[in-house]
């Protein structure tokens, strides 16, 4: 696929428009599945650390995977949660340990008869060690790219997500004690605690993963864990192309339209590619703006040079301390910045939120669940009356239509794949009622043998009112796009 074609139009104004800074080829693949390894493929190859027997052989050919080693690690941890006494292990020497470990793994290569020379012994040794040390028996699935999500329900119960799709893993904890040993590891390094007084708690991992535990009284069956894994390497538009969540002129059109400072609100019900995709179409952002980004939990990556980073901090131990989203909103206004981007609107903060893109800050970006661009207003409308502001609804009707410039809907379909649903954009007001249109839909028409869902985009055929601005500025968009009569590729 090529790279998105920005022509300047004749009538330009002097900022560069460049394409997104991804050069990497996106193949598309067949069906969306990710493409097979390589440079820029779809998905990133799966790291040869972690296979569950369990799952389906995958589509795509990882790199080469050494699954009789991995069988080995894993039934090799087993044993060792059965043998060792974990609950010295935290007060044993590092290097004690590591001795005790090693003597352990000797022992077991012998009993299984492993060929295994001194060297390799010894990684297997450091290995297992890490593992021990650091969040146990899921340091593997950490550590392998191709899953998405950890779940622990419980001490015996772990399942993934890996490419869209739940697949149970063997990987169980010893018993609850040591599944609770490990959360409370995590959540001690960011300085939370976690007891029955507490028992929810978000942290975040060193490596940025996002992480809830809930524990006894309210976790009924074991402590429970959901791990949103950090993506180390996050989607650019082209690849969100190649994978199937939109075709090219989609992207191009949300790249002109971000670019062109038309304040986006991307919409999707959990876990659907809402923060995914503002992360890409955040590429579209000249490297000239100053951007606030305002998150619960940092996950936003943005490639431009001048962002300040912004997190909401809990309430402490005693209740006391918290700074909320609204704050942060409202004190980013106060820092001058051209874009606040706000991960997501959940609450009475979607009132400045909205102050804010009617107040110069156009182009300013936010996820929101909802599972319709109509939901998406209507529920906006509920935020703002929430933060107790005593305005009538068509006043704060009148705020959003003039505020938000368009809605793209994301959703994750019944096949595991996620895709934009629609690009609606708001009009305006009519009597009480937020004007909107869609410019892009994607029509599901029937689902294959394997459950794929099969579909299509098309253009409804109106011409989007921000293709004046997206003009003006330079952005010369092919208009053969919204033609109705074709399905779009
Ligand atoms: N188009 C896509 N194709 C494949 N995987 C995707 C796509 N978009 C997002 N993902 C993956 O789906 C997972 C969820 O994405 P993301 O965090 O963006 O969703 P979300 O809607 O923001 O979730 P939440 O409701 O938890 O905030 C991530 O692991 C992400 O890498
Ligand atoms: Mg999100």
């Amino acid at each position: 696929m090529s790279r998105f074609a920005f022509r300047r139009a004749a009538v330009v104004e002097p900022e560069p428009v460049a394409p997104p800074r991804s050069t990497e080829p996106a193949a598309p693949p067949p069906g969306g599945e990710p493409a097979p390894a390589g440079e820029g493929a779809a998905a990133e190859p799966a790291k040869p650390i972690f296979t569950a027997p369990v799952a389906k052989a995958p589509e795509a050919a990882p790199a080469p995977v050494d699954n009789s080693m991995l069988d080995i690690r894993l039934k090799l941890h087993a044993k060792l949660i059965d043998e060792i006494d974990l609950s010295k292990l935290d007060k044993l020497e590092d290097a004690e340990m590591r001795r005790q470990v090693r003597k352990l793994v000797g022992d077991f290569a012998r009993t299984e008869r492993l060929a295994l020379n001194a060297s390799e012994l010894d990684k297997m040794g450091a290995e297992v060690f890490d593992e021990m040390v650091g969040l146990g028996p899921i340091e593997p699935l950490l550590s392998d790219d191709s899953i998405a999500d950890i779940l622990i329900n419980g001490p015996f119960q772990v399942y993934v997500e890996r490419r869209g799709e739940l697949e149970l893993t063997p990987v169980r904890f010893r018993d609850n004690d040591h599944l609770l040993r490990i959360v409370n590891r995590i959540v001690s390094t960011v300085g939370r605690r976690i007891d029955e007084s507490q028992p929810m708690v978000d942290a975040r991992l060193p490596d940025g993963s996002r992480v809830n535990a809930a524990i006894a009284p309210i976790a009924i069956d074991g402590a429970s864990v959901s791990i949103r894994k950090f993506s180390k390497k996050p989607y650019s538009l082209e690849r969100l192309v190649g994978v199937g969540a939109m075709p090219a002129c989609v992207a191009e059109f949300l790249y002109g339209a971000v670019r062109s400072r038309v304040s986006t609100v991307i919409s999707g019900g959990t876990g659907s590619g809402k923060t995914t995709l503002l992360n890409a179409l955040s590429a579209a952002i000249s490297e000239k703006e100053r951007l606030i980004t305002i998150e619960d939990a940092a996950e936003l990556q943005l490639q431009q040079p001048h962002v300040v980073r912004m997190e909401t901090r809990p309430p402490n131990i005693e209740g006391k301390g918290e700074i909320r989203q609204r704050e942060l909103v409202k004190n980013a206004l106060r820092m001058r910045p051209d874009r606040v981007i706000l991960g997501e609107v959940r609450s009475e903060e979607a009132f400045d939120m909205l102050q804010a893109m009617n107040t110069g800050h156009e182009g300013s970006m936010a996820t929101i669940h909802a599972n319709t661009p109509r939901d998406a207003i209507t529920r906006l409308e509920q935020m703002v009356a929430m933060g107790g502001m005593r305005l009538e609804p068509s006043a704060i009707r009148g705020q959003i239509a003039s505020a938000v410039g368009m809605i793209v809907q994301v959703m994750r379909l019944s096949d595991g794949s996620r895709r934009v649903m629609a690009v609606t954009e708001i009009t305006g007001m009519e009597g009480q009622v937020v004007q909107m249109q869609d410019i892009f839909v994607f029509n599901r028409i029937s689902t294959d043998a394997e459950g794929k869902v099969l579909g299509e985009f098309r253009a409804t055929g109106l011409r989007p009112k921000c293709m004046d601005e997206m003009i003006r500025r330079g952005i010369n968009y092919d208009t053969t796009n919204f033609d109705p009569g074709r399905a779009l590729k």
